[in-house]
């Protein structure tokens, strides 16, 4: 009896490893936590009698994914690759396999998406995809090289505005080709000396008093250094970038100390072609005056004089 059951034992958690190693999903890793909202998650299906899967990411699923197809095959062989898009937070991805309309498997990860102006979350780690081990599972097939690397990211030049070197795929000008900590394509160096080396009419030393975010040099924070939906590489509108930090402005009832003065939907007679928004009258890197004000005017008084001509 106690031999029988050991058996038993013995023989389910043998069907439980196999069963583990039959869908594995390289990229990216469980427990991990990632800052971009587009990814990839690309593993494998090997057990054979698998003809289809269905991924599910959080309560959206899938139709069937038919993997048997002999065009796939000759493709993807027993791998699939799946772009997704994460919501903030915790992530549920799975990955399920059917013989026909038979679930047979699922493996399952949690992945946590940060945003830009949130809190690292404590004891995880940052995802990173470019080591060795992970490459190699894919350079069967595809080559990763400075002339490949859109091949597989061309998602972070898709919006509207692309910025210059993304566009052109010279991303080697900020991100590192060797190894370092045993991963390739960090960022060479502090993200403003980056962006200095071609913007050098920019420096903080133009400035007496430099805006919180630009005196840090998280360009980051207000610019998407690949591509955006916004003029000037903004993350959002002029006033809604604002508003994120500066919340106060959304709250209902709150008013800038201009109560009646318009702060967008209108032309800026100060500067032709753009419209009026708080970067009309507060240089978002820094001025001479504390509160930023344009044309290194220090006063309320003076810089009603750049828009209205008496
Ligand atoms: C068996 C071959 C094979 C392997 C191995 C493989 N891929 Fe691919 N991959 C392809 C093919 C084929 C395409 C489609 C290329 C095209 O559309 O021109 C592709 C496309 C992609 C794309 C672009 C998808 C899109 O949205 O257009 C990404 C990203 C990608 N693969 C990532 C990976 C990663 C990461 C690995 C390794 C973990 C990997 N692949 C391993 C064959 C493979
Ligand atoms: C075979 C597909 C593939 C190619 C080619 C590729 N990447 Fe990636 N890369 C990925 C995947 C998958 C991730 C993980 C994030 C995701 O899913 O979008 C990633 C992530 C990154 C990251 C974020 C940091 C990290 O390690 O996760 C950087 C930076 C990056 N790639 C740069 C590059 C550059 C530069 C090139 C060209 C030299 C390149 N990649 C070529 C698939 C690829
Ligand atoms: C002008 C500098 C610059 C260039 C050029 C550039 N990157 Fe980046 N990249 C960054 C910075 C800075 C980050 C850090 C993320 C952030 O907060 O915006 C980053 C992050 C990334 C990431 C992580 C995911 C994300 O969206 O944050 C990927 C992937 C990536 N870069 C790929 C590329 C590829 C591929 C190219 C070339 C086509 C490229 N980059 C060109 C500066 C650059
Ligand atoms: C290799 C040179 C190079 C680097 C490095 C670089 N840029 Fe640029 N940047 C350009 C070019 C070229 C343009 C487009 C030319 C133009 O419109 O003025 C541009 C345009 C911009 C614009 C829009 C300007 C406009 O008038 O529309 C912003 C904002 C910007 N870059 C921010 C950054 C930030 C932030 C960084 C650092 C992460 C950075 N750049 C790094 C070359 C670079
Ligand atoms: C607080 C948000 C914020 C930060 C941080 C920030 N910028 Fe900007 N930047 C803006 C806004 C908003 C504009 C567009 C202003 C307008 O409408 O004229 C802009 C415009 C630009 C331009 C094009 C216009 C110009 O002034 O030449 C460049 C280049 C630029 N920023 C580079 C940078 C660099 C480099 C850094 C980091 C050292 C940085 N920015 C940090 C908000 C920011
Ligand atoms: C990433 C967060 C962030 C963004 C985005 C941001 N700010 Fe700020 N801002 C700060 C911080 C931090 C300070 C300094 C703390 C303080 O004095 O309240 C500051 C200070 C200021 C000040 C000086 C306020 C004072 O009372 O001394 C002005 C004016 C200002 N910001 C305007 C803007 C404008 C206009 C925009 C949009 C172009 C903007 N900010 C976008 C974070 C941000
Ligand atoms: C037409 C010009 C103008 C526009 C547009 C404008 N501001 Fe101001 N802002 C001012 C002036 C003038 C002051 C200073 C008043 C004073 O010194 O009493 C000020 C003060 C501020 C201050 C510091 C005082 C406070 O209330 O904390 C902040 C922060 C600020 N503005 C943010 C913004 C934001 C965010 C926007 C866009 C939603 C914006 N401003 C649009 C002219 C403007
Ligand atoms: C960056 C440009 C700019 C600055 C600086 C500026 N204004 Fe204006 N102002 C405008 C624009 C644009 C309008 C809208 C005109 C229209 O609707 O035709 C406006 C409208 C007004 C109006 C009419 C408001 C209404 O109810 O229609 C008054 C009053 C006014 N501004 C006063 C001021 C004062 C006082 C200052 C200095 C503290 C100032 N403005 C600074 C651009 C500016």
């Amino acid at each position: 009896m106690k031999k029988t059951f050991f058996f038993l034992f013995f023989f389910i958690s043998l069907l439980i490893i196999k069963k583990l190693e039959a869908i594995t999903i390289i990229t990216p890793e469980d427990g991990s936590y990632v800052s971009s909202s587009f990814f990839y998650v690309v593993g494998r299906v090997q057990n054979p009698s698998a003809t289809h899967i269905v991924v599910t990411v959080n309560d959206l699923k899938s139709p069937l994914i038919y993997i048997k197809d002999p065009e796939y095959i000759s493709q993807f062989k027993d791998f699939f690759i799946i772009d997704l898009e994460l919501e903030q937070g915790e992530n549920l991805i799975g990955i399920k396999a059917f013989k026909d309309n038979v679930q047979i498997e699922e493996k399952k990860i949690k992945v946590n998406k940060v945003g830009k102006y949130e809190e690292l979350p404590k004891g995880k780690k940052r995802y990173f995809f470019h080591s060795p081990v992970k490459e190699e599972s894919c350079t069967d097939c595809h080559k990763i090289d400075k002339e490949s690397c859109l091949e597989c990211h061309k998602g972070i030049i898709s919006r509207k505005y692309v910025h210059g070197p993304a566009g052109s795929g010279d991303c080697d000008v900020c991100h590192s080709f060797s190894e370092v900590n045993g991963y390739k394509y960090s960022l060479k160096e502090d993200i403003e000396n980056i962006c200095f080396e071609c913007h050098s009419d920019m420096k903080k030393d133009n400035f007496k008093y430099l805006h919180g975010p630009f005196a840090v040099g998280n360009c980051n924070l207000c610019h998407n250094v690949h591509s955006s939906d916004y003029p000037q590489q903004l993350l959002f509108s002029v006033n809604e970038l604002c508003k994120t930090c500066h919340t106060e402005f959304k709250e209902k009832g709150k008013v800038h100390v201009l109560p009646k003065h318009p702060l967008e939907n209108r032309k800026d007679p100060s500067r032709p072609g753009k419209d009026l928004s708080c970067a009309s009258c507060h240089n978002p890197h820094g001025q001479e005056g504390n509160l930023f004000f344009p044309q290194g005017k220090k006063s309320r008084m003076e810089i009603c004089g750049i828009c209205h001509k008496k």
